[in-house]
């Protein structure tokens, strides 16, 4: 039996789809389009939908969208519930962009649920892109957001377990059983994975925009600060061409500026799923021995709201809201067997 035959059997028989030769056959276009990583991503996308099904814009709609992420305690790699640094405290990264190229950041932010909006506020009522540690909480207090703890008892309970060993490792993909799949399209047999919400969007206007937002690598160092606040690594946005964003170790994603390399790949005529797939691959030749022990995965829309996603290794998810569906699904990836 040939092996492909042999992986759908396989597949077919753990109850999951031959999704990476079904994602690549597949015509992935639709506009409007809401696109987010991971399963999780599912939930926020349901917000996001909201918005655009109004005739909102895709600006508001993921900011919409996230928030519903880092408002869940449940989900302790992003906002509310978020791993703390390795001194106990939850530190937030995020970012925002829209159509004309305006972006806000935040990084290093306590004690604000929504690090999303703070961004925003950043891009909308200043004339920077990007505030840190205490003085993004103090542009955050200034206006008007509330201070509340984002440490859980879960997530503190986590941290006094890792602190017994210290160990300081990034890990592939967080397996956790928060999030089981209930679309029918979803590969059941795949493991439920936790990192950055990044979220993209097309919307009715014909406009594009993105948001990233993470509570980090959990037990990170004090201040230290990942791809997700930083425009061009976690999140690009170029409304003539497309968006990308990220998850993952964003060490390796800062070093290749990943979601503007993305971006740049389709300007150069590359399809979302061929920009993602050329990213992941400068990820691996930059550092083929790093790359094999570590996750990072891309999600691309363009402006035609053509689709694609890839990862270095097995277990990325990636969820899509369109007006006909709503898939949870299993990304293509680099590492196989
Ligand atoms: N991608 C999230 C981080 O590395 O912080």
């Amino acid at each position: 039996m040939s092996s492909r035959r042999n992986f759908i059997q396989q597949s077919m028989l753990l109850g999951t789809l031959p999704v990476t030769q079904w994602d690549l056959d597949r015509q992935k276009k639709a506009a409007p389009i809401v696109i987010s990583t991971w399963d999780f991503g599912k939930y926020a996308n349901q917000a996001a939908w909201e918005v655009i099904a109004n005739k909102g814009t895709a600006l508001d709609a993921v900011e919409a969208g996230v928030k519903v992420t880092e408002l869940d305690a449940n989900n302790q790699s992003v906002g509310y519930g978020g791993l703390p640094d390795r001194d106990g405290a939850v530190t937030l990264d995020a970012c925002i962009m829209d159509h004309e190229y305006r972006c806000g950041s935040v990084a290093a932010l306590e004690n604000i649920v929504h690090a999303i909006s703070v961004a925003r506020a950043v891009m909308e009522k200043t004339p920077h892109v990007m505030l840190v540690g205490p003085g993004a909480l103090q542009f955050a207090l200034e206006n008007g957001f509330k201070t509340s703890n984002l440490l859980t008892p879960a997530s503190e309970k986590a941290w006094k377990e890792w602190l017994k060993n210290a160990k300081y490792e990034p890990v592939k993909n967080i397996e956790n059983q928060l999030y089981q799949p209930q679309n029918s399209k979803v590969l059941p047999g795949s493991r439920d994975n936790h990192d950055t919400i990044g979220m993209i969007a097309l919307d009715q206007h014909h406009n594009l925009s993105g948001a990233c937002t993470t509570s980090g690598m959990a037990f990170k160092l004090k201040g230290r600060v990942g791809d997700s606040p930083i425009i061009g690594a976690g999140l690009y946005v170029d409304n003539e061409i497309g968006a990308a964003t990220a998850t993952g170790v964003g060490e390796e994603v800062i070093r290749i500026v990943g979601s503007h390399l993305v971006v740049e790949l389709m300007r150069q005529g590359l399809t979302p799923q061929k920009a993602c797939i050329a990213a992941v691959e400068r990820v691996v030749k930059r550092n083929p021995a790093r790359a094999k022990d570590i996750q990072v995965g891309f999600i691309a829309i363009n402006r035609k709201g053509e689709y694609g996603a890839f990862a270095l290794h097995d277990g990325f998810t990636y969820s899509v809201k369109t007006a006909k569906e709503e898939l949870v699904l299993q990304s293509d990836f680099y590492f196989k067997k």
